[in-house]
């Protein structure tokens, strides 16, 4: 049996404060993927991050399209997918796959794999439990800018709680209470969006959702070191 993981790297962690690119968190994110001996397939889907919003914002203006507005979040996801192919070198496959032939392809060169979007109406999200459910991977590591999945939005109730363990159903009820009109727009596809979780519900893919802030959780989860961290969603 083949072990296979996936890792989305949030477009939140690709840039700084001032919208710099972040190449010190790319690097140590890099060096910690690059010799790994334990997983037969290593992809990682990167998200869009401030960039793709200040594209999207732009093109809302211009037209009410939001399909032209995914199709520009799908673009700079995988102009960021790029910058981690760049910083891997000859560990990663030089492509950034477009479609699941094309990451089929890429799959069995055995090298780590970097992909972005997909296909309008979903988030990078979405498209990291695609490619889990596509390779049986053994487990989805989500890395954000949020310390896992709240019961309620942590940014605007000071007591919100962080939830360690969710299953399928749960997560469902919990996105059902927190959606609003903006959950389906492009670029505001919430941390875990109805595609998602539609996704997810037939997969049986374990999710865990980290904080990528800082990478320390990540190398813990990383090296399976037993760590109560984030949020683990499983059936
Ligand atoms: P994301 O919103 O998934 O990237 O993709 P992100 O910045 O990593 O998100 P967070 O901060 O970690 O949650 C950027 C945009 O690209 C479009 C959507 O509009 C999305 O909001 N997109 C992405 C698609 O339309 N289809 C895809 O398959 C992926």
């Amino acid at each position: 049996m083949t072990k296979n993981i996936v890792i989305k790297f949030g477009g939140s962690l690709l840039f700084s404060e001032g919208g710099t690119i972040n190449y010190k968190k790319i690097t140590e994110f890099c060096d910690l993927i690059k010799n790994d001996k334990n997983y037969d397939s290593i992809v990682i889907v990167c998200g869009g991050g401030k960039i793709a919003r200040q594209y999207i914002k732009a093109i809302r203006e211009f037209t009410e399209n939001e399909i032209l507005c995914d199709m520009i979040g799908i673009d700079i996801s995988r102009i960021n997918s790029r910058l981690i192919v760049a910083n891997m070198k000859e560990f990663a496959y030089p492509q950034v796959p477009e479609s699941f032939e094309e990451l089929s392809k890429a799959i069995i060169t055995s090298k780590i794999v970097v992909m972005g979007g997909l296909q309008p109406g979903q988030s990078t999200t979405s498209v990291a439990i695609q490619v889990a459910e596509f390779l049986k991977a053994a487990r989805l590591i989500i890395l954000t800018d949020v310390d896992g999945i709240y019961d309620k939005d942590p940014k605007v109730f000071d007591d919100a709680k962080l939830l360690r363990e969710l299953n399928y159903d749960s997560l469902q009820k919990i996105i059902l209470e927190m959606s609003e009109d903006t959950q389906a727009a492009a670029g505001e596809y919430r941390i875990f969006d109805a595609v998602s979780l539609q996704i997810l519900k037939r997969s049986n893919v374990v999710v865990s959702i980290i904080s990528g802030s800082n990478l320390d959780q990540f190398k813990k989860l990383w090296n399976n070191e037993k760590v109560n961290v984030g949020t683990t969603i499983t059936k």
